[in-house]
């Protein structure tokens, strides 16, 4: 018998609502919502009404896109967490809802596992691409920052993680200092293509273990932008690019170096990445220069499944109904939880 899960994704600023049957993705529809742009971050309250008017279009349209009738689901997956405490109630409230109307069980997802286990989504059912197991997964997102030890679909162990900003943090911050608009991540990223990698040098921390920090780093840029600044006020203007692609490539070189570390340490070749960050560009090229050095096997998700989406939610839930791992109808969102 076929298991047909549909997944909703609201943690954050994306609705998101996929259809996944026995691990093959049916539909992925996201509603992104540009009504934060002006105010150069996400706006809780903003998010969260956003996804009030998006949830029933995009769920309909997913299950419209699958070419199936709701009644054929076996389950709704949903994020609990971690995220946005008003974003995840929608999501909640709504799986609630339906799972009661429809006489299914309910699945809770967590985020941050979700973002490890799309790379295990099949776009056709010949797919064959998925990470063999033990793999190492580095999780880089505008929240997250995390070395994952994955040892099945359902044993993850964080064995390093941020101690303070996360990677996707330290691009829009720093974006946002050059007033280059939000989210700073794929801006800095367009403009690094251009620019020298070598023109500047910021700060790189010195913690011990599979630990990162970003706010150094953060803190360097901003002070290296103050002092030019003051000598000319064009400074930014002049060298966009050059500052782009150094704070990439410090980025990188920080991500990489624990990465590089933990890979030998445990002596792990299969390597994946995941989450928003995972669309850098340079950080995908740096996958490929370890790939053909150090032999690492190397997983890139598409970018479709890189930022929030629901396959994801419907995958890790898809995997969640097979060990009959269902939540309660009680079961409210959490806006921190660890994997
Ligand atoms: O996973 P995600 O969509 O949302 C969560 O944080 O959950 O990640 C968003 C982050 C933002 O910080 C954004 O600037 C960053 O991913 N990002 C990028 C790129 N695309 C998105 N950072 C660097 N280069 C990119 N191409």
């Amino acid at each position: 018998m076929s298991i047909t899960i549909l997944g909703i994704e609201s943690s954050c600023d994306d609705t998101s609502a996929a259809v996944i049957r026995d691990g093959v993705l049916l539909s992925n529809v996201i509603a992104s919502q540009a009504v934060h742009e002006a105010y150069g971050g996400v706006v809780p309250e903003l998010a969260s009404r956003a996804h009030q008017q998006n949830i029933i279009p995009v769920v309909g349209e997913a299950v419209k896109r699958a070419g199936i009738d709701k009644t054929e689901l076996n389950a709704v997956a949903f994020t609990r967490g971690p995220g946005l405490l008003g974003s995840l109630l929608v999501g909640t409230s709504f799986a609630k809802g339906l799972a009661t109307s429809l006489d299914i069980p309910m699945v809770e997802v967590n985020h941050l596992q979700a973002h490890v286990l799309a790379h295990f989504i099949k776009e056709t059912p010949e797919d064959k691409n998925q990470p063999d197991f033990p793999f190492l997964c580095l999780l880089v997102s505008g929240g997250n920052s995390q070395i994952i030890k994955v040892n099945a679909y359902n044993e993850m162990e964080v064995i390093g993680q941020t101690i303070d900003d996360a990677a996707g943090e330290a691009f829009d911050k720093c974006a946002k200092v050059m007033g280059l608009g939000y989210p700073g991540g794929p801006i800095v990223n367009r403009l690094a293509n251009e620019g020298n990698p070598k023109a500047f040098a910021f700060s790189k921390p010195h913690i011990p273990g599979y630990d990162y920090s970003f706010s150094g780093l953060k803190t360097s840029f901003l002070y290296r932008l103050r002092d030019e600044l003051e000598k000319d006020p064009g400074f930014i203007e002049k060298n966009k690019a050059d500052l782009c692609a150094s704070l990439q490539a410090t980025v990188i070189d920080i991500l990489m170096n624990k990465l590089r570390k933990a890979a030998k340490d445990f002596g792990i070749c299969e390597v994946a990445v995941a989450g928003g960050v995972s669309a850098n560009t340079g950080l995908r090229d740096a996958f490929h220069e370890h790939a053909e050095k150090l032999g690492w096997k190397i997983h890139i998700p598409k970018f479709a499944f890189t930022t929030d989406n629901a396959a994801m939610v419907a995958m890790t839930g898809y995997y969640k109904y097979l060990d009959q791992e269902f939540c309660p109808m009680d079961a409210v969102p959490f806006s921190r939880v660890v994997i």
